[in-house]
């Protein structure tokens, strides 16, 4: 017997905007279905919080995206996955999609047997990244650089700025002194500084980012559980930020569309409690 039909919306949550970089592979591999994001820009960076804190703001953004009838959760965040998604998967009685970075493709692409990984202080810091570190990373070199301050260049649109571009060449060229190859995307941030990474990092160096890879997997779970949807119409897109909505709907149209409408967060979940 086939899953009962599910038309709900798929329900993603960020610290910002950063989320939308794995929105869009989502969007390209599912056209039909429902998508409903929010940018927790009032709170980013969540890179330096205590786990904690993360945790609880991702039980309460995920929980009024069940109550809006979310068929599944991404989290669009690797720090939020590694501080959560354990406790979401407890409360939560639906499909809940994590990230991390992605050690194990680049692990299997290096040829210098160096990899750097770009990442917030707290997911490099977190029991999940050194227990992916024990898994995938035997027999090569992992050069890990915390980059504090480039999540707020993001969530400020300042994509292409020379102070942004800065901050990058200072980020990039520690893992290029010793080596790296291949450099890992590790936050949802950083794929919207791609040209400035690839410019500071050289043709020679491959970026790799973990989209797609998740995207695959919502696919994957949709089918394990409830249909996806199967109709001709498009999905529909609906987007809501915290703090400054208008600050967050002018950068969220530069990344994702001219006409994307962004609804501030209702006022029971506008602030952590
Ligand atoms: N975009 C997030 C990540 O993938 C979090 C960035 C932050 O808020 O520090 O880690």
């Amino acid at each position: 017997m086939s899953a009962p039909r599910n038309d709900g919306p798929i329900g993603v949550f960020d610290s910002g905007v950063g989320g939308l970089s794995v929105l869009r592979h989502i969007r390209a591999l599912l056209p039909h279905e429902d998508l409903l994001y929010i940018a927790d820009s009032g709170n980013a960076p969540y890179g330096d919080k205590p786990p904690d804190w993360i945790r609880e703001r991702s039980i309460a953004l995920a929980g009024w995206l069940a109550g809006r009838g979310a068929k599944a959760i991404v989290i669009a965040c690797n720090t939020a996955t590694a501080a959560a998604a354990g406790a979401l998967r407890e409360r939560l009685a639906l499909p809940v999609i994590g990230m991390e970075p992605a050690v194990k493709p680049a692990a299997a692409a290096t040829r210098t047997g160096v990899v750097g990984v770009l990442a917030t202080v707290g997911t490099l810091k977190s029991a999940q990244f050194a227990a992916l570190l024990d898994r995938f990373a035997g027999g090569i070199e992992v050069v890990t650089q915390p980059c504090p301050g480039l999540v707020e260049c993001v969530e400020r649109g300042e994509l292409d700025d020379p102070a942004t571009q800065a901050l990058v060449s200072r980020y990039v060229a520690p893992l290029l002194a010793r080596g790296a190859d291949t450099i890992v995307l590790g936050c949802t941030h950083y794929p919207f500084l791609r040209p400035l990474i690839a410019a500071a990092a050289g043709p020679q160096v491959a970026l790799i980012e973990t989209g797609g890879a998740v995207a695959r997997q919502l696919e994957r779970r949709l089918h394990e559980t409830v249909v996806a949807r199967h109709h001709e119409m498009r999905g529909r897109d609906a987007f809501y930020a915290s703090g400054d909505a208008d600050l967050a709907a002018r950068v969220m149209r530069r990344l994702w569309a001219d006409d994307t409408p962004v609804e501030p967060l209702p006022a029971s979940l506008a602030q952590p409690a």
